[in-house]
């Protein structure tokens, strides 16, 4: 993590001179919302486990945090790899400070529920990206046999035992879908999760369950199965690559007229991406465990519209729209799984974009390029997109608050700066020493 001036608000910024073609290659790393769900399931087991290629990111380092203050033993055996050891965990609460605001949190939910049968865990935070209630996952919750309520403002689960199910999900829910695998992974009987999301990260935490013995079929469809065991087991797991990490990176490459290897990939979690970066003109060529993307000329216009995978993944609608508003004609973004994920737009138009945003669809008008100017990250994939436009604009972009790039891109300035990027992280606390200096 990189480091900050201790005792002030945070107040480091990225400062991104534009123009530069990013060339060469670049490695991704494990995934953010991956990690984030595999990290609590490890108090399921009976033993220790050990993860690998856990990104160093600010989520999964307060997902650490707390599950050191839960009683977990925890040793960081290399850079991205952990050695946990849930066995000495007694508490089954996870404070408002343990949360840190991030949506995961709710995660603990699922698991402290699923290994003692009682949860009390602080309401979740995450991305300001539109409403984001978990009544899916108490429905789940209740369906297993726990009774759900809110005391003193904390979420509280409590069941004497859990039960198999079926649930049905109103709405296709990532966080609903790995809260009800986490809480029946060891209930009695078979839990049937329907219109479950079908996201990379629900795949790999059933691969996690399953590798500590879990029995859970179907993950990766909308109909996943969870057979009960009284037993899970520690185990050795490593983590997939983050397809938006990949992805952003991807579309920073077409937007700078760049050409670079993206390595550490999966290609096929990637497909949609893919398909929307070539509709505009974007060359990408796919290896077994890379993509390289190749831009020479102004992109095209192209619809997109955000929807639960396979679809386009809205984590990345900040980046394309970023892509489309220096294209060559004129775009539709329709954002299909928040109410507001546009908030960017703004910031963007600071810049010079044409973005028009009418409820849930913004019209992008391309224009010749943007200029630089003073923005803010209004949340991580938001931040992501302000990364891209400085790349491309003429002069020079300051980005603000980007606590919230940090909460999900690992060594971002080194990854960019090696692929020839002028970008740096300052702290206003460097320009006042700079200005005491002179
Ligand atoms: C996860 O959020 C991701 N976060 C989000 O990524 C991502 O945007 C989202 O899934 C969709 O892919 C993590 O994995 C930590 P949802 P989550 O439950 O689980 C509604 C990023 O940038 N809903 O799939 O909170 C909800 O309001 C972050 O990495 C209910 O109505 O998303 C939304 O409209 C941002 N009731 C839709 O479902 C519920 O109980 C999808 O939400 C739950 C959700």
């Amino acid at each position: 993590m990189p480091k900050k001036y201790q005792g002030s608000a945070d107040l480091d910024k990225f400062v991104v001179n534009g123009g530069k073609r990013l060339r060469g290659r670049v490695t991704i790393s494990g995934a953010k919302n991956a990690a984030v769900a595999i990290l609590p399931a490890v108090l399921l087991a009976d033993g220790p486990c050990i993860i690998e290629n856990v990104p160093d990111i600010s989520d999964v380092n307060a997902m650490i945090s707390a599950l050191k203050i839960l009683g977990a033993d925890i040793k960081q055996l290399k850079k991205n790899t952990f050695s946990i050891d849930p066995t000495g965990v007694k508490s089954y609460v996870v404070s408002k400070e343990m949360a840190q605001g991030m949506r995961a949190s709710s995660y603990f939910l699922g698991a402290l529920l699923g290994c003692m049968r009682r949860a009390k865990v602080a309401p979740p935070g995450g991305c300001e990206i539109g409403l984001r209630p978990i009544d899916q996952h108490i429905k789940g919750f209740e369906a297993l046999g726990a009774r759900v309520t809110i005391e003193q403002g904390m979420v509280v689960a409590k069941a004497e035992k859990l039960g198999g199910c079926s649930v049905y999900l109103d709405v296709v829910s990532v966080g609903a879908t790995v809260n009800i695998m986490l809480a029946a992974a060891k209930a009695r009987g078979m839990t049937i999760i329907e219109n479950a999301a079908r996201e990379p990260h629900i795949v790999d935490l059933a691969n996690f369950l399953n590798s500590m013995g879990a029995d859970i079929m179907g993950a990766g469809t909308s109909v996943i199965k969870i057979r009960g065991v009284q037993h899970l087991k520690g185990t050795n797991y490593s983590i997939i690559p983050d397809q938006i990490e990949a992805g952003t990176y991807m579309v920073a490459a077409a937007a700078t007229k760049g050409d670079v290897l993206i390595c550490n990939v999966t290609p096929k979690h990637l497909e949609s991406i893919t398909a929307k970066l070539r509709e505009t003109g974007v060359t990408v060529e796919e290896g077994d465990e890379c993509v390289r993307v190749r831009m020479d000329s102004r992109p095209g216009k192209c619809n997109v519209k955000t929807m639960p995978h396979p679809g386009f993944p809205t984590d990345m609608q900040p980046q394309f729209a970023t892509l489309l508003s220096i294209s060559n004609g004129t775009s539709i973004v329709t954002e299909g799984v928040w109410d507001s994920r546009f908030r960017y737009a703004e910031q963007l138009t600071f810049m010079g974009a044409d973005i028009q945003v009418d409820g849930k669809s913004a019209v992008i008008t391309g224009v010749k390029s943007l200029k630089g100017a003073s923005v803010k990250a209004n949340d991580l994939r938001a931040g992501a997109a302000m990364i891209i436009a400085g790349l491309i604009a003429d002069g020079t972009t300051e980005i603000e608050d980007i606590e919230y790039i940090d909460r999900g891109y690992e060594c971002l300035v080194e990854k960019f700066s090696s692929l020839g990027a002028d970008i740096k992280r300052v702290s206003d606390y460097d320009t006042i020493n700079q200005l005491k200096a002179n």
